[in-house]
């Protein structure tokens, strides 16, 4: 059973070449698990979580091995093997989380309103590292959006504390209170992030999220587990997960 139920979408892996690639089966949105019986979602490919576009989710936090029943790649998942996603079908405001190396991966297309948050003063002068000056990222998502692409964020989606699964939470939200911008919160221990995944002082998270490494193969498709041309970057490079 899977721990974690956000709001969903369901995704497929084929294999295609030296790398895997995710296609979207279809998009339901619900706080509940999907009216699939058990062994069907045992029997599918590949399964992958999204949150809905910004806002609360009321699943409870999960330690992040839920991945683990995502059979049946498992194995050639935690090897590294890099896996294509499609990403042309999350919309403005909408996050979907994909698997990489057995870690959950959150991939967020970001809207105009959400960069502009990256950068005003009550959000950067609270966090961290605004900069991205720890090794928690490649050199070539080391910017104010931590990204390749500023309308989509890449990001490992465990909280940098013990390891719980961050939730991406909307602006304004009851429990963060007015002045809260959206971003990420684990309530596991109160942590919270902005929307590039910056950690906020005062939190017991020590570290941005991660980045893995990832590029762009088409303006539509994100290869993650594998830099672009010319970078050789490598995730054993980061502080931590
Ligand atoms: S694990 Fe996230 S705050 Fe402790």
């Amino acid at each position: 059973m899977l721990p974690l139920w956000l709001a969903g979408k369901v995704f497929r892996a084929q294999a295609r070449g030296p790398s895997k690639r995710i296609d979207l089966l279809s998009s339901t949105v619900s706080g509940t698990p999907p009216a699939h019986p058990e062994g069907e979602i045992k029997r599918r490919d590949f399964l992958f979580l999204a949150a809905g576009a910004l806002t609360v989710v009321g699943a409870a936090t999960a330690a992040w091995p839920f991945i683990d029943q995502m059979n049946p790649d498992k194995q050639t998942i935690a090897l590294g093997v890099p896996i294509d996603v499609d990403v042309s079908g999350i919309e403005a405001g909408q996050q979907i989380i994909v698997a990489w190396r057995d870690r959950p991966v959150f991939i967020l297309h970001r809207t105009p309103e959400n960069l502009k948050t990256l950068k005003e003063p009550q959000v950067v002068n609270d966090l961290r590292d605004p900069d991205s000056k720890q090794m928690q990222q490649p050199p070539y998502a080391a910017n104010w959006h931590r990204s390749i692409n500023p309308d989509y964020l890449v990001v490992v989606g465990i909280c940098t504390h013990l390891g719980c699964i961050p939730h991406l939470t909307k602006a304004g939200a009851a429990e963060l209170g007015a002045s809260w911008q959206g971003g990420y919160f684990c309530p596991c221990h109160g942590s919270k992030y902005d929307l590039s995944a910056r950690v906020f002082e005062g939190v017991p998270a020590p570290l941005n999220l991660p980045v893995p490494p990832y590029h762009f193969v088409d303006p539509k498709t994100v290869r993650i587990g594998a830099n672009p041309k010319g970078s050789n970057w490598s995730f054993n490079a980061i502080e931590q997960i």
